[in-house]
C-alpha cells in the first residue's frame, strides 16, 4: 500500500453510527428498529402505508437529533483537517453525524432524515419536525406528497454523478461499518479497485465483498481507525 495518497474516498455505513447509539440494519433478529427494512424502506411499503412510514422516520429523527458523533466521525474531520490529499465521503447513512462532526464533502446517496421530498414538485424542504400525510408542500403548496427524501429500495441514488467521478479519481478507497450487501454502494469497492486505488475496510465481521479489499481491520471504528488516521498523518509528514 501507499502512503500519501491523493485522493481519498470513504464510504460509510450504518456500523460507523453504531457506536452513538444507532441501530445498524442488519443485526442478527433481522429488524430496524423493529420493523421489517422492506415495510419502512421501499416505495411499495410507503405506497401500502404512508401514515406508518412517516411514523418510523419521525422517530428515528428524533433519535439523531439527540445523537452525537464518536471517535470514528471526529477522525475523518482529523483526516481532513492534516491530511495534504483530498478526503471525501460517500455515505449510505441518513443521520447528520459526519456534518455534526464538522466532515467537509460530505455526499449522502441514500437522502437524510432531516429532509422530506415533495413527489408532487420534487422540492426538497429541510425539517427536524414531524412530516406526516398532511404536510403541506412549502413549494407547490399539495398537501399529501411528502415523502422522507430517503432513498428506498428501488430508486436511483442520489448524488451519484459526483460519486462516480470520485470513485474513478480516489487512490485510497475506505469502506467503514457497511455489510456491502446493498447495491449500487457494494459495488463502489469494486469500481475503486478497478481504477488502481488502494482498499481497505474496517468492519466488526466478514463482509460480503470482503475478497474485493486489499485490508480489512476487525473491530470497532471507534476504536480502529483513529489510530489507522494518526498513522496515515504522521507517514505523509515524514514523506512531505
Ligand atoms: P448494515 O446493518 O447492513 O451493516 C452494518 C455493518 O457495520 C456490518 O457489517 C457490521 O459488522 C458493521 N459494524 C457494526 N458495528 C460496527 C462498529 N462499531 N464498527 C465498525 N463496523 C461495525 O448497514 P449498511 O451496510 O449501512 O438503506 O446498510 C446498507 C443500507 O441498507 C442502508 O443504507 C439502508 C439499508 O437498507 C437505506 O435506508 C436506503
Amino acid at each position: 500500500m501507499n502512503s500519501t495518497y491523493k485522493n481519498i474516498l470513504i464510504l460509510t455505513g450504518a456500523g460507523i453510527s453504531a457506536e452513538s447509539g444507532l441501530s445498524t440494519f442488519r443485526s442478527s433478529n433481522g429488524l430496524w428498529n423493529n420493523h421489517r427494512v422492506e415495510d419502512v424502506a421501499s416505495i411499495e411499503g410507503f405506497e401500502c402505508n404512508p401514515a406508518l412510514v412517516h411514523d418510523f422516520y419521525n422517530e428515528l429523527k428524533i433519535e439523531v437529533a439527540k445523537a452525537k458523533p464518536n471517535a470514528a466521525h471526529l477522525a475523518i474531520t482529523k483526516l481532513q483537517q492534516e491530511y495534504p490529499g483530498q478526503v471525501s465521503i460517500a455515505t449510505q447513512n441518513v443521520d447528520t453525524l459526519h456534518e455534526k462532526a464538522g466532515n467537509q464533502n460530505v455526499y449522502h446517496i441514500h437522502g437524510q432524515i432531516n429532509q422530506a421530498v415533495c413527489l408532487n414538485c420534487g422540492q426538497v424542504m429541510e425539517t427536524w419536525g414531524d412530516v406526516d400525510t398532511e404536510t403541506t408542500c412549502p413549494h407547490c403548496h399539495i398537501m399529501g406528497m411528502m415523502k422522507p427524501n430517503i432513498v428506498f429500495f428501488g430508486e436511483n441514488l442520489l448524488c451519484m454523478d459526483k460519486v462516480e467521478e470520485l470513485l474513478r479519481r480516489c487512490d485510497l478507497f475506505i469502506s467503514i461499518g457497511t455489510s456491502g450487501v446493498v447495491y449500487p454502494a457494494a459495488g463502489f469497492v469494486q469500481t475503486a479497485k478497478y481504477y488502481g486505488a488502494d482498499t481497505i475496510e474496517f468492519t466488526l465481521e466478514t463482509t460480503a465483498n470482503n475478497f474485493l479489499f486489499d485490508k480489512h481491520i476487525y473491530g470497532k471504528a471507534g476504536e480502529t481507525f483513529p489510530p489507522f488516521v494518526d498513522e496515515l498523518i504522521k507517514k505523509a509528514k515524514k514523506e512531505a
